[in-house]
């Protein structure tokens, strides 16, 4: 890729959950970057990385802080600061960023809009339709079969979607979103969808227009107990690559759905540089879009950084740059798993201020990532979120990495701390030809 001409660049990288805490290892491992700032960060990048406090809501307190700084390339992590137009005005003042324009970024902050483009450029979906009028949307609901899939079309934290099984349910869900308005404006449009039966996969795609790399497919495990039970979650572990996509399964993906999306961004006008997260159900008639989000999943991207054999700070480079050709990133074998470990409470109120217990070091190829933690002024560090932190781990196969995780999870300790014991299930039956 034609960035040697660059040098060596000052980073800015916006976020502070383990997915960020992922892309600041591969920085402090990039050939191409002589010094990495987080804003805002969290305890455990504030051990790598100068951390400073900006409003991620605020794209001209976050320029302000570029300048200052002498940033000259910025990573957005979450979609927060995307949805805000960061990138919007941070190109316009000249500075290299990886990340979506705003109207790119639409295609995760409103869920009618995505919805609308796919219908338009005829990419398998759930059939759905959009309302603005709870009176409308209640009468809708009536007519259709269930289970029935409630969703706010702005965004909500991974916690705007209802799978309703009755249509009292379903119409509750509605009056929460459209009445009582629990997401606030997020709400004041729902998708009303068609419920898909099959098995998710995470596509994560590194997209330059048309030019696009695919890293291995991944699952997310998004309920809190184990077998897939209990409350949803920001997501207790991921691994990859998932076998769910099988080589046809991928030849579809690739025709029907990942060249079709990124020429209609094209045909509507829409510049793509960025990660784009294809959320799939693989059906029984083919893969089928479920969402898209315009950055990378977490705990998705913790697994996915470590299959990169090319820098991952180069291929973001090359994209933000508008330089990028797929033919010249690598991927890396064997398999990646990652253990989330939360807090006491967790999906609930949760317990924080915990001190954390962590191993003096980690054999090659573990890593500790930090999600909500926090370091205080006496080097301390302390729990501050829900997802505290995450066990990376990489092997020639998934077994063998899940076994290198598990192993070390009994080196950290803090009070309350729970995790699944079962991340990867799916793909191990299939490994073990069950
Ligand atoms: N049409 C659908 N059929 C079946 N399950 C769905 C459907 N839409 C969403 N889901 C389930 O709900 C989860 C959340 O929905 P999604 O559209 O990804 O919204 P978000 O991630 O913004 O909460 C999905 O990961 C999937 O498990
Ligand atoms: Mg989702």
């Amino acid at each position: 890729m034609e960035m040697a001409n660059l040098g060596k660049l000052k980073v800015l990288i916006l976020g502070s959950g383990g997915r960020e805490h992922a892309l600041l290892k591969a920085c402090l491992k990039s050939p191409k970057v002589s010094e990495v700032i987080v804003a805002p960060g969290n305890g455990g990048m504030a051990l790598e990385a100068r951390c400073l406090n900006v409003d991620l809501t605020k794209p001209a307190d976050i320029l302000n802080l570029v300048r200052k700084q002498g940033i000259e390339f910025v990573i957005v992590g979450p979609e927060i600061p995307l949805a805000h137009g960061v990138v919007d005005v941070l190109e316009a003042a000249g500075i290299l960023t990886y990340g979506p324009l705003l109207a790119g970024a639409r295609l995760e902050a409103s869920k009618a809009f995505s919805k609308d483009f796919l219908f338009r450029h005829k990419i398998p979906t759930a059939s759905s339709q959009t309302f603005q009028k709870l009176d409308a949307a209640v009468e809708y609901i009536r007519h259709q079969s269930l289970p029935i899939v409630i969703k706010a079309s702005g965004l909500a934290a991974g916690k705007g979607v209802v799978i309703a099984t009755t249509l009292a349910e379903a119409e509750q869900a509605l009056r929460d979103m459209m009445q009582t308005k629990i997401f606030g404006s997020s709400g004041d449009e729902v998708v009303i969808e068609e419920f898909m039966q099959g098995e998710e996969a995470s596509i994560m795609l590194m997209v330059c227009g048309e030019e696009y790399l695919m890293l291995p497919p991944s699952q997310d495990h998004k309920r809190v107990g184990e077998g897939d039970t209990g409350l949803n979650t920001g997501g207790m572990g991921a691994y990859a690559p998932t076998t769910v996509v099988t080589p046809e399964v991928e030849r579809r993906l690739r025709e029907e759905i990942i060249v079709p999306t990124l020429k209609g961004l094209k045909a509507d006008g829409i510049d793509y540089r960025g990660t784009l997260y294809v959320g799939i159900m693989v059906t029984s008639t083919g893969p089928r879009v479920v969402e898209f989000n315009v950055r990378f999943g977490d705990p998705e991207c913790q697994v996915l950084l470590p299959l990169l054999e090319t820098d991952p700070v180069e291929i973001m480079l090359a994209i933000a740059a508008g330089t990028f050709r797929s033919s010249n990133a690598q991927l890396r074998s064997g398999s990646t798993i990652i253990v989330v470990l939360a807090a006491g409470g967790y999906p609930g109120d949760i317990r924080k201020g915990d001190e954390i217990k962590l191993p003096a070091n980690c054999p090659a190829d573990v890593h500790i990532i930090h999600s909500g933690t926090q370091r205080l002024a006496d080097g301390r560090v302390v729990t501050a979120g829900g997802r505290v932190l995450g066990v990376v781990a990489h092997a020639a196969t998934l077994s063998e990495a899940a076994q290198k995780a598990y192993r070390i999870i009994p080196t950290i300790q803090f009070e309350g701390m729970h995790y699944r014991r079962d991340i990867g299930y799916r793909q191990l039956k299939r490994n073990a030809g069950k």
